[in-house]
């Protein structure tokens, strides 16, 4: 991609539009059919900061979702895709399970078709004490019509037995996996953003880039227009900027936008720092200080202390703050 043009508000000609305001006045402005993929994870209606403070009932959120759900639709061309991320609604009598709450805003579209329901699996979070702790989101992934593209390929894992070989039949003595890896699966296995994670970013609930590529890279095509409706500090946009396609978002906090900016220039210029797609989950090695307890009296070393991501320190630039090189 050459200089990267980014607009505030819809502009056809853009590489990336980044509105700062209400989701609806965004996708109100924009053609019908001019996006190839919707990808999201809206706000859950918890309290966040970013929610200003207040809890809609729930019958007044599943509204609000089902305007913006029915404003991404009409906004896909026919094939493309609509992957909405949702978990679960904590709340003091137990918990709601979000996606299904908003399974029938996306079937009262007839032409929206449930193709998987992924299940985004990772380690760390809030340890609960009276309930199991929540280690999953749930990303509904809907294609406009049937006539959809699926670029597996380009989305294949490594096998778990690649030197495993057909031991009857025609192709006896064969390797009997895809050379190029094995489909993912819908049970997807990526670090959340937190801490130590190279994005983050002051946001409280990025998602992380590679969860965005694998959609990317096998429903849409170079050049074609990638929408989050919740932009958030632009982790969808970089996705797609990353691999050559448009990107179009809108977020009520003009902070978020001004760290999606930086973020999504870097990305342009090929020196934004991702988790690489397909890195392995890691584990601590036995001998390492993490995987064991020492006799605290036995105790040798300090803590080290770490720098801050590239992500934060691109969050502190954006806020025009005091630059702090340790945490
Ligand atoms: C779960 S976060 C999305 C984070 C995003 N996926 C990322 O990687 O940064 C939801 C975002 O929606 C924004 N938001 C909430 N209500 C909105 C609205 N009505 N219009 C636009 N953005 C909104 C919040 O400010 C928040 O950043």
């Amino acid at each position: 991609m050459g200089a990267l043009r980014v607009a505030g508000t819809w502009d056809p000609a853009a590489d990336v539009v980044l509105h700062h305001g209400d989701t609806l006045d965004l996708l109100r402005a924009m053609p019908s059919a001019c996006a190839q993929l919707v990808v999201t994870s809206p706000p859950y209606n918890i309290a966040k900061p970013y929610e200003r403070g207040a809890r809609l009932t729930l019958e007044r959120y599943v509204a609000a979702q089902d305007a913006v759900i029915a404003a991404c639709v009409r906004l896909l061309r026919p094939g493309g895709s609509l992957c909405w991320q949702v978990g679960n609604h904590v709340c003091e009598d137990g918990i709601v399970p979000i996606d299904v709450l908003l399974y029938p805003c996306f079937t009262r579209h007839p032409e929206l078709r449930l193709r998987n329901r992924v299940v985004w699996h990772f380690e760390h979070g809030l340890h609960c004490r009276r309930r199991f702790s929540g280690r999953y989101e749930v990303i509904l992934w809907f294609t406009k019509g049937d006539g959809y593209p699926f670029d597996l390929d380009s989305i294949r894992v490594p096998q778990k037995y690649p030197g495993k070989r057909a031991w009857k039949g025609r192709r006896v003595g064969e390797y009997t996996g895809h050379p190029l890896g094995k489909n993912p699966g819908d049970v997807w296995i990526f670090p959340n953003v937190k801490a130590n994670h190279v994005e983050k970013t002051t946001h409280p609930c990025q998602f992380p880039i590679e969860l965005v590529e694998r959609f990317v890279l096998s429903v849409t095509r170079p050049g074609d227009l990638v929408v989050d409706p919740y932009l958030g500090v632009g982790s969808t946009a970089c996705a797609a900027v990353l691999h050559g396609r448009r990107a179009a978002g809108a977020d009520v906090v003009a902070e978020y936008l001004a760290i999606a900016r930086r973020r999504i220039v870097l990305a342009a210029r090929g020196e934004l720092r991702t988790r690489p797609m397909g890195r392995a989950v890691p584990t601590p090695r036995p001998t390492s200080a993490l995987a064991r307890r020492d006799d605290p009296e036995r105790r040798t070393h300090a803590p080290r202390r770490r720098a801050p991501t590239q992500g934060l320190r691109i969050a502190v630039d954006a806020d025009g703050g005091a630059r702090d090189d340790r945490r």
